[in-house]
């Protein structure tokens, strides 16, 4: 069965979370935080309505991720309270006939971790394939695919970027609260960009695939990575190259063959010049990234012939608001068709799940992103769906076009 779906991430919809990294540094004297995250969508008390709703527009799929800081606040100190939250959150997917697909990290670390040294300690992999244990025991027979990383290639780009001296003031101050080099957090989004970062998570990806595989045999397990369409005019081919090679194809290889199946997250295309990166082009979203129809397609192919395994679009999505919410009813449609063309010529794609299913914080850029099937009211938090997601309801119900 094709998995339709939309994902969310526990940080960006939950609300609350103090024990996590970011909520450090959200509230740093120089945050680079446009605000806090605070109640977020207050999703840890108004699942079960959210998932009602999702299961309405006729989706058979739903990506969460778990809060580590919550389940293990200290280390080795697993809350059961937070563990059967969780394990409600699967029984109420169940119940609607929608298939869980579960992260293990998403952009978060516990503040414990990166004060012990986060992803740059040696120790770190194996307490992160503690910590998938622990989760695929406790959810692992009621779950369709479970996630380890989300986006484990966030330390190559941020190689290939280089550091970016706008953040350097907050990383002051959080280096003096974690008493350690706050790169050394993925979920900082300046996670350094060091050759010892990008082998701790690969090792954590790789053991915490076999832990899982040891623990409940037969779950998939996968990691996630970020994979733009990329393509290059006269002068920018060399570093079109190796954009590729750094940022998309070495992890493919060294993290995505290593799993069950790979999740892909498109957003949007580069086109790589003489003078450096630009979109790939004219139709931008309100945050700069450009509306490219066939970039999920493309992204699928690219993953597919280096790993050849089997896909889930864990994430594809757009930042429009309630105003614009028609170029997301296009988009949706369009690039749908151009990934069924990609399913027809043998890519193995199992599902698409949209991201996301709720207007969520958007990291540093707090509430000002607007990438939900379902828009939520700031001052209120109620709900309300977008026309958007009545349309990729209706292609649930038909089926891909083209494939
Ligand atoms: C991340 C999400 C984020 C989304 C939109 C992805 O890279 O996994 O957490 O909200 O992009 O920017």
């Amino acid at each position: 069965m094709f998995l339709w779906g939309a994902s969310t991430a526990a940080y960006q919809v939950e609300g609350g979370n103090t024990n996590a990294d970011v909520w450090a540094l959200e509230h740093l004297a120089r945050t680079a935080y446009r605000e806090p995250s605070g109640d977020a969508c207050d999703f840890h008390t108004r699942f079960a309505a959210d998932l009602a709703l999702l299961a309405a527009l006729g989706l058979n799929a739903f990506r969460f991720s778990v809060e580590w800081s919550r389940v293990e606040p200290a280390p080795g100190e697993y809350s059961a309270a937070a563990l059967a939250h969780y394990s409600r959150i699967v029984d109420t997917c169940l119940g609607l006939g929608l298939t869980p697909v579960v992260t293990l990290h998403h952009t978060t670390t516990p503040q414990w971790l990166v004060r012990a040294g986060g992803w740059r300690s040696a120790s770190t992999p194996a307490v992160f394939s503690g910590y998938a244990q622990r989760i695929a025991a406790a959810l692992g027979d009621r779950i369709g695919y479970l996630c380890t990383i989300n986006e484990a290639n966030t330390p190559a780009q941020v190689a290939y970027d280089g550091p970016d001296p706008r953040w350097e003031p907050m990383l002051a101050d959080a280096r003096a609260y974690f008493g350690v080099d706050p790169a050394a957090g993925v979920g900082t989004f300046v996670a350094a960009g060091d050759e010892t970062t990008i082998a701790t998570v690969a090792e954590a990806h790789r053991r915490a695939v076999a832990a899982v595989h040891e623990t409940r045999p037969g779950l998939p397990v996968g990691v996630t990575l970020a994979i733009p369409a990329v393509s290059a005019v006269d002068g920018g081919e060399e570093a079109a190259e190796r954009y590729v090679e750094q940022v998309l194809h070495r992890p493919l290889r060294e993290m995505g063959t290593v799993g069950d199946f790979v999740g892909v997250q498109n957003y949007t295309g580069l086109v790589f010049g003489p003078d450096g990166v630009r979109p790939g082009g004219d139709d931008l979203t309100d945050i700069g990234m450009a509306l490219v129809p066939g970039s999920l397609a493309d992204a699928c192919r690219r993953a597919y012939a280096v790993t050849g395994k089997p896909l889930l679009v864990t994430e594809h999505g757009a930042d429009l608001d309630d105003s614009q919410d028609h170029r997301r009813a296009a988009f949706i449609p369009a690039a749908l068709a151009e990934l069924g063309q990609a399913i027809a010529d043998g890519v193995d794609v199992r599902g698409y799940l949209h991201w996301s299913l709720l207007d969520n914080y958007e990291w540093m850029l707090g509430y000002t992103a607007f990438f939900g099937l379902v828009g939520v009211d700031r001052r209120t938090l109620r709900r309300r769906v977008r026309p958007s997601a009545l349309v990729l309801g209706g292609l649930a119900r038909r089926g891909l076009p083209g494939a």
